[in-house]
């Protein structure tokens, strides 16, 4: 298995930070003479690049048409009250409703409704979904302070594809702040898998603040992919660009 170095790209602040990561965005619509997938994270890390991303296209800087969206991952067992504590919420809102994407081609595991009947739901068909419509050009990633990407967690497996996984007790308690308490955090999550990850052509993960400094320096140490910390499969990627603002605590320490 061949381990590559990740490109890792340290700015002065955020909004620098976000300023790379939109251009780029921008830049590989752009280029791209015929349809393009992105692929799209949520939480805090990428609101700022959503908002660059709404600004460069009402400035006509940049045209969603042909662009397809795959978002890593939604909640299971939301029930309508909590419409807006949805991953679906959160891109329309923050992304979708504002720039002129066609919504049909907006994509997640799972509606953030379903309900999961059938303990043989093929959650994997979001892969061959993926595969089937060219693959993710580039993939857009957060970074959890226990070292997820998208939902897996510690202790998920290499070869993972899309599945609907448990969140563990940090991530409920990280995410708490999206809701009343940490009781209302949904307890599964269906995920793209480490393996779907791999499968982008280019990715860029995001890491900011202090509170993802443990993970990302476990990725950064690493010289092999380690289960404890799953970002460490970015190892196994030739073209993964990690991006921070963490200048202080990495070029000062
Ligand atoms: P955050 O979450 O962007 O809200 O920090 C990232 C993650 O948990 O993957």
């Amino acid at each position: 298995m061949n381990i590559y170095k990740p490109n890792f790209l340290i700015f002065k602040d955020k909004n620098e930070a976000d300023t790379f990561v939109s251009k780029t965005i921008i830049y590989t619509i752009n280029k791209s003479k015929s349809k393009i997938n992105l692929g799209l994270a949520t939480g805090s890390t990428p609101i700022d690049v959503y908002k660059n991303l709404v600004k460069a296209y009402k400035s006509e800087k940049v045209d969603f048409i042909k662009v397809s969206t795959f978002n890593l991952d939604e909640y299971v067992g939301l029930t309508s009250n909590y419409y807006k504590k949805s991953y679906r919420y959160f891109m329309d809102n923050t992304l979708f409703d504002k720039i002129n994407i066609n919504m049909n081609n907006t994509f997640f595991p799972i509606n953030w409704n379903a309900e999961i009947k059938s303990s043989r739901t093929k959650f994997n068909e979001y892969d061959e979904l993926i595969a089937k419509k060219g693959g993710i050009d580039l993939q857009i990633l957060g970074i959890g302070e226990n070292g997820h990407i998208a939902f897996n967690e510690p202790g998920t497996k290499l070869n993972s594809k899309t599945s609907k996984v448990n969140l563990t007790p940090e991530t409920i308690e990280a995410n708490s702040r999206f809701f009343k308490d940490a009781n209302e955090v949904p307890r599964t999550s269906v995920t793209m898998g480490l393996n779907t990850i791999l499968q982008a052509k280019k990715i860029i993960l995001i890491a900011y603040g202090d509170k993802k400094l443990n993970a990302l320096k476990a990725l950064l140490s690493a010289d092999s992919f380690n289960e404890e910390w799953p970002c460490t499969a970015l190892l196994l990627h030739p073209n993964v660009t990690i991006v921070t603002d963490l200048i202080n605590s990495i070029c000062l320490n």
